[in-house]
């Protein structure tokens, strides 16, 4: 089974993958394959973005990766690959993410343009398009600690991926939030 450990960047797919492959899930960091095997992008100068081939990604998987065992493929773009099963969707409350994205040293728009993806629900409604809303398992990482996270996606994994109704799409919200929220 291949599931996709997605999520707008700094919802904490990365540090969540540690605890996972702690606990001997096997992890794929998408960024890293992009970059080891060549796999063709373009660089948009003005947004400081990687814009990736992913038909290209696609051929990559289809030829290289075999649906054996359970594989985490983790990356805010692993939710349009063929070869994936299940997807857990990484979210955050933007006034959250905003701080966390403020550690890194990004430029304004781009933290911007994350946060908005956030609230727009961006990455879900492109998980919708792919999968059906029964393999998507959404969860709210705002507040929560990064082990505490991992805890629960082994739970969900021990559980053959049941459905569930505290993670099924459609409990998170952050419309209210755009109220309270100033961009940078
Ligand atoms: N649950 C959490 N609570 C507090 N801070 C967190 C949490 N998850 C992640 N962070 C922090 O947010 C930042 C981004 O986390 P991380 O790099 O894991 O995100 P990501 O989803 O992998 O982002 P990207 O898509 O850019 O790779 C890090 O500084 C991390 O320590
Ligand atoms: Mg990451």
């Amino acid at each position: 089974m291949n599931v996709s450990l997605t999520g707008t960047p700094g919802t904490g797919k990365t540090s969540i993958s540690g605890i996972l492959s702690k606990n001997k899930v096997e992890i794929l960091n998408l960024n890293k394959i992009i970059s080891k095997k060549k796999i063709k992008f373009e660089y948009d100068k003005k947004r400081k973005t990687k814009i990736v081939d992913i038909e290209k990604l696609n051929k990559y998987f289809d030829n290289n990766i075999r649906n054996k065992h359970l594989l985490i493929i983790e990356g805010h773009l692993s939710h349009l690959l063929h070869c994936i099963d299940k997807v857990i969707l990484l979210r955050c409350n933007p006034n959250e993410l905003k701080k966390r994205l403020l550690k890194r040293r990004w430029n304004k728009n781009k933290i911007n343009e994350n946060i908005e993806s956030e609230i727009l629900d961006i990455i879900l409604c492109e998980c919708l398009k792919f999968h059906s809303r029964k393999n998507i398992f959404e969860i709210d990482t705002t507040g929560k600690s990064i082990d505490s996270l991992g805890l629960i996606i082994l739970d969900i994994i021990k559980n053959n991926f049941k459905e569930n109704k505290i993670y099924k799409i459609g409990n998170i919200n952050w419309s209210e939030e755009i109220f309270d929220m100033e961009l940078i």
